[in-house]
């Protein structure tokens, strides 16, 4: 049986028909373990991960299915060959576009109900992460496609807004998907 890490019907069928021919965008599963991993090596060192800690983080972020979303792409011989991970954030403030809505209502009574949930709602942002595409499928706009499969299920779960840190040498493929630079990234490793 196959079950995905989170329900299938998130992928956006309008990114998913822009793939090459044969080419499918789905949720991860735990069957993707060594694929998944060898997609990574272009991005980082990944250790040799075992199948059991593997599936152990897998039934973790399973449980959070509403925050972990873990895309890939297989080619037209079902192989794994991009990979991109969103994670959901929930705030402890309203986004903007409620705000604006709130602000709106003192001096409007609200034509639409879904207006008022949405005023008790807090924000939501997307990180996006851990982007690769295996060396010899790049250039095949797979990277492009997995970014809009991620926007749109960010969208979907309601983050007003997805961010990510990149090196400068990604920043063009980045601006090519439509994100705009915003800020500086710093880290302090432990
Ligand atoms: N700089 C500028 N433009 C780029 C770059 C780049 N480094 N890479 C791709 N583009 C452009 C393409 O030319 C294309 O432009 P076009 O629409 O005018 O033709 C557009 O961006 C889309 O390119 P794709 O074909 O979708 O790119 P690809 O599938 O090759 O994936 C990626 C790009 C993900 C950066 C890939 O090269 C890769 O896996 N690199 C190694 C791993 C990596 O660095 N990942 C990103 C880490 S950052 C993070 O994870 C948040």
């Amino acid at each position: 049986m196959s079950t995905y890490l989170f329900a299938k019907d998130l992928i956006s069928p309008s990114v998913a028909s822009e793939l090459p021919k044969g080419y499918t965008l789905r949720p991860l599963q735990k069957s993707d373990h060594a694929e998944f991993l060898s997609v990574l090596t272009i991005l980082t060192k990944v250790g040799d991960i075992s199948f059991e800690t593997w599936s152990a983080r897998y039934d973790w972020m399973a449980a959070r299915n509403d925050e972990y979303f873990v895309i890939v792409i297989e080619n037209d011989l079902g192989k794994v060959v991009a990979v991109g991970s969103l994670i959901i954030e929930k705030k402890l403030l309203l986004s903007p576009l409620v705000l604006q809505v709130s602000l709106h209502s003192h001096t409007r009574a609200l034509s639409n109900g879904d207006e008022v949930d949405s005023i008790r709602n807090c924000a939501a942002v997307g990180h996006i992460e851990d982007i690769a595409v295996a060396a010899d499928q790049q250039g095949k706009k797979l990277g492009l496609r997995i970014i809009q499969a991620l926007d749109a299920i960010a969208q979907q779960v309601g983050c007003y807004k997805s961010i990510l840190d990149c090196s400068e040498k990604n920043q063009g493929f980045y601006e090519k998907c439509g994100f705009k630079l915003a800020g500086v990234q710093m880290a302090h490793y432990y």
